[in-house]
């Protein structure tokens, strides 16, 4: 197995679904865990958001002076490398995040076969200064600053950047090449081995008793209803709430699918009152998020009891888990989401969630080997917290109706042009503030609409989609022509990071 440190970076486990990606098995132990590493044929160190040169930051494991096998160190990793090393690591101006042109100096096994130039994905304040002894600079960037590192005879390489996501041109090529140049890796982890552990898991873990699951019509809760009825049958009973914060014609057209198409037990529950009552008056996103799971948990539990469950499944997948920053002790959090960050610490139902350590694109492929239609399995994502975080500030019914109908008007363009597909998620946002406008020689006064668009593969890095400019033009004037209140349109043209996909 390949071991991967985790030092807290928001990318841990995307290192570990690469390693599944290329059917490498690979654990991930938290970086204080001592573990016999016997059977290691490699060991990965992730990034994290600490600073190395700061007290008490998070040192190397124990057991790392034990073994003798290569390794790689990545961001955090890396300068944890060159400090332990006799290395110097410090603050400096060109702090760098986000896209980076970077030239490599020296072949290596790591590079092999990689172009001279090539855009990586950054995110460091803090830089290697000075390499330690019988250390290599194998590649800088723009800036001058060493971008990867390497020491042939200790087997240790170490990237500045992130191979692990997707906006690193060759990421996963480098990633290869760690892992079968170097640590000679056997290629035996499969999904059909995932499932067959998660279904006897899951039947482990319910035994006789009954469950509930929160289907929402997304991807996730969708392949976990699949699943979990695939392992518990009809002691699955799924509950479909109607918060008042779905998409226009949602309520309805859910219900639908799932019964029609696959056939699942579905109770619906509405709850546009009770949720939009107790969110009267909130305007901080994390207060909003909170509000919202905990009401989902009270109806959850209501439900469970009228059904005998004593279980809940969640369709939480990892990016939920790492944004709330409940999967260790350094990951900074981003937001709670409210399958797992904005649960209530009271609780009376057990939590099952078969799919936490996978992400969305994984999802996805479990979800055709289960047999799910691709329609369903397409969908864009859409937050369980719903519009409830698209609306930026309070939550009323009239901004409601006015994002119901700039969204569908959004997505319904994108579906006529064939940018639907082409898009990984898209959505509108209503703003706080209102703007001024002029309609028929008359003053008007009306909100902001932001159409925001991205380009991902997991949800942790996004790019902005360049949707042709005719088609936002489009967009602009069927939203400003027929939804009435929504005044002016923007398109929202930043990547993840700095800014998250969803505006709250
Ligand atoms: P962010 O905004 O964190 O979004 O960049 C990443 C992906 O996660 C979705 N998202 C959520 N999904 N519960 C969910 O089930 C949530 O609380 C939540 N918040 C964000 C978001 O739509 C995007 O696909």
């Amino acid at each position: 197995k390949v071991v991967v440190v985790d030092y807290g970076s928001q990318y841990t486990q995307l290192i570990a679904r690469r390693l599944r990606e290329l059917k490498v098995y690979s654990e991930v132990v938290h970086h204080t865990e001592d573990i016999d590493p016997v059977d290691a044929i490699g060991v990965i160190l992730s990034g994290g958001p600490k600073s190395v040169t700061t007290e008490g930051a998070p040192d190397l494991p124990k057991w790392f002076y034990k073994i003798d096998v290569p390794v790689l160190g990545i961001c955090y990793g890396m300068q944890l490398l060159v400090k332990s090393f006799g290395g110097k690591v410090a603050k400096t101006e060109a702090a760098e995040y986000g896209r980076t042109e970077i030239k490599i100096l020296k072949p290596s096994l790591i590079l092999d076969t990689l172009p001279e130039n090539f855009i990586v994905w950054m995110s460091h304040g803090d830089s290697v200064i000075e390499s330690p002894c019988n250390f290599e600079v194998l590649v800088e960037t723009e800036n001058k600053i060493p971008a990867a590192l390497c020491s042939e005879d200790r087997r240790i390489w170490a990237l500045q950047f992130h191979p692990e996501v997707k906006h690193t041109e060759y990421g996963t090529k480098i990633i290869k090449n760690f892992l079968f140049n170097i640590c000679h890796a056997e290629q035996n982890w499969t999904m059909e081995r995932f499932l067959e552990d998660k279904i006897s898991e899951i039947q482990e873990t319910v035994r006789d008793n009954r469950a509930i699951l929160g289907l929402s019509g997304g991807v996730d809760s969708s392949v976990a209803a699949v699943l979990v009825h695939r392992a518990i049958g009809d002691r699955l009973t799924n509950i479909f709430v109607d918060h008042g914060l779905l998409r226009l014609s949602e309520a309805l057209e859910v219900p639908e699918v799932f019964r029609d198409k696959l056939g699942l037990n579905l109770d619906v529950v509405h709850a546009k009152e009770r949720f939009l009552r107790k969110l009267k008056g909130v305007t901080d996103p994390e207060e909003k998020r909170k509000i919202i799971g905990e009401e989902f948990i009270r109806v959850f539990e209501k439900e469970a009891k009228r059904v005998g469950g004593e279980f809940l499944v969640q369709g939480t997948i990892y990016s939920d888990v790492i944004e709330s920053a409940a999967s260790g002790k350094e990951t900074a959090k981003i937001k709670s989401h409210h399958n797992v960050g904005g649960l209530p610490e009271k609780m009376n139902l057990k939590i099952i969630e078969p799919l936490r350590n996978l992400f969305k694109d994984e999802v996805r492929k479990l979800g055709e080997l289960l047999g799910i239609p691709y329609e369903i399995l397409y969908r864009h994502p859409f937050p369980g917290p719903g519009l409830g975080i698209r609306i930026i500030g309070e939550i009323t019914e009239e901004k409601l109706q006015i994002l119901k109908e700039a969204d569908s008007i959004f997505i319904q363009v994108l579906k006529e042009k064939g940018w639907y597909e082409r898009t990984w998620q898209a959505f509108a946002v209503l703003l706080s503030s209102k703007s001024v406008g002029v309609v028929g020689d008359e003053r008007a006064y009306d909100y902001v609409i932001a159409l925001r668009a991205v380009n991902s593969v997991e949800g942790m890095t996004a790019d902005w989609s360049k949707i042709p400019h005719e088609i936002l033009d489009e967009v602009s004037r069927r939203i400003c022509n027929s939804v009435k209140g929504a005044g002016r349109v923007v398109y929202d043209i930043t990547s993840k990071p700095p800014a998250t996909i969803e505006w709250e």
